[in-house]
């Protein structure tokens, strides 16, 4: 159950605000509780506390940020049932699902606590020419200062950690603002942050209205802005954020190539959780499927019937695969692009039916590829079939998309996982499984309109540091 009310964390503070937001049970759209809401002027003095914490942030020794983030662990861990249980009603996520999140939160800053006490610099030899003799360089990595995080609905606990936790990694003050809809995930991780160490104003967790929030992107004492979310909105806040350097997780609308040699009962299987799971809300749930015209009509016929028998319902219920899309709004949206497919001569296979924001799990085929189910990011339970004769072919229609984030591959033939791995314009290609597949130390992002950078802990680390040079010149002696 939550809280009744949760305070927001201004400059490492619980602070109850004069104003709170609502946040509904995703399933039944009732209250489930209020959230402290922050205006323009609490996001200016939160800036203003993670500015001045800085010096003390990155005086922190690596074993001294390694305690924070373990205790992180430790806590978590304890706290996995409750925040499973956030998550499952503030997102709708159902509660298999919540708890996979929160076993990811937890290995998210586990990864963090090894990475803090592992970032180091290097010894260059400087001496390339006779004007250089008697030069050394040595780097060392320093903070890049305090970070703007603007973090998702759809991963409330994960996708927040991917920016905290290798920033306290990093020795960065941050100030966090998460998704308004989901905010009780990332309150959480504040509450337990302001029983660590850390310095006072090392961190902010701020819900607010989009409008009030101009100053995460615009303000030049903010050193970095790292943003998770759409791709319109991304490439808007990168115009607006002045000299920063920005990070930009958008979206996708995956593609999933099932050559001849597949296992189509494992594939299926692999292809229904990559498509379906938190009903499709992930930036690189399987839209777009590929599939050998020699293994079509039964790959077809597998997996319509699969897709058909998943469960759908109350996101607490055990066996509920299928919950709700995050609004009704947003299931009203791809409930019409998805008529607006068949109306321009699509087959619905199955699925399609809509009840407030529930979605049935729908399949398509014959989809014409610039319909927008096909072109642009679905973002819920769809996926659209297609045949291919040759690989090289599904290569090129996997390319032909304005997005690049994560494609997968079921071939057994390792000059064709090669030849995927050279040509496709992703940021990573997973062979024998599905684009959705994500462990949370790789580095994870897209190329394209998908965004810029990468997260992954060390990746992010890199992103949040600077390399400073020291050049140590030895005069020669007698
Ligand atoms: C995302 O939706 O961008 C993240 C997917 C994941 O972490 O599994």
């Amino acid at each position: 159950m939550l809280n009744s009310h949760y305070p927001y964390y201004l400059a490492s503070e619980a602070v109850y605000a004069n104003q709170d937001l609502e946040v509904t049970n995703k399933f039944t759209q009732e209250v489930a509780t209020r959230v402290a809401l922050a205006d323009a002027e609490a996001i200016d003095r939160a800036i203003a506390a993670a500015h001045q914490a800085q010096p003390a942030m990155a005086a922190l020794a690596p074993y001294e940020r390694q305690a924070v983030l373990d205790h992180c662990v430790k806590r978590f861990s304890e706290r996995a049932d409750e925040l499973a249980r956030a998550l499952c009603i503030e997102a709708g996520k159902p509660i298999k699902d919540a708890r996979g999140e929160v076993s990811r939160l937890i290995d998210t800053f586990r990864i963090a606590s090894e990475e803090s006490v592992r970032i180091n610099g290097e010894v260059i030899n400087l001496q390339i020419s006779a004007r250089a003799r008697g030069y050394q360089g040595m780097t060392k990595k320093v903070p890049i200062g305090p970070c703007s995080f603007i973090s998702p609905f759809n991963f409330p606990l994960n996708l927040a950690a991917h920016k905290v936790a290798p920033a306290i990694a990093a020795g960065c003050t941050f100030v966090l603002k998460p998704a308004s809809r989901t905010p009780v995930g990332a309150l959480i991780i504040g509450e337990v942050l302001a029983e660590t160490g850390l310095p006072k104003g090392a961190f902010s967790i701020l819900p607010c209205s989009r409008d009030g929030a101009d100053l995460f992107t615009t303000d030049e004492r903010l050193k970095l802005l790292s943003f998770t979310g759409s791709p319109d909105v991304g490439w808007a806040l990168k115009a607006k954020a002045g000299k920063k350097p920005v990070v930009l997780e958008l979206g996708g609308n995956a593609a999933c190539i099932v050559d001849a040699d597949a296992d189509i009962d494992d594939a299926t299987d692999r292809i229904i959780v990559g498509a379906y799971y938190q009903s499709g809300q992930s930036c690189i749930s399987v839209q777009r499927l590929l599939v050998h015209q020699s293994i079509y009509a039964e790959f077809k016929a597998t997996y319509v019937k699969k897709v058909a028998a998943l469960v759908a319902g109350d996101p607490a219920d055990e066996n509920t695969f299928i919950g709700p899309m995050i609004s009704e709004s947003e299931a009203k949206r791809l409930q019409g692009w998805i008529e607006d497919a068949v109306a321009a001569g699509a087959n619905l296979l199955c699925g399609g039916q809509r009840e407030g924001a529930m979605l049935q799990a729908a399949v398509l085929e014959n989809v014409p590829v610039s319909c927008d189910v096909n072109a642009e990011e679905a973002f819920g339970p769809v996926s659209v079939l297609s045949g291919f004769d040759s690989f090289e072919q599904a290569l090129d229609e996997v390319n032909n998309s304005r997005y690049g984030l994560q494609a997968g591959i079921f071939t057994r033939d390792i000059y064709k996982a090669h030849m995927a791995w050279d040509k496709l314009e992703v940021g990573g290609v997973v062979i024998g499984d599905v684009p959705s597949w994500r462990v949370d130390n790789m580095p994870y992002g897209g190329v394209k309109d998908s965004g810029l950078g990468r997260e992954g802990i060390r990746y992010a680390i890199e992103d949040m540091t600077e390399t400073r040079l020291m050049v140590l010149r030895t005069p020669e002696r007698g």
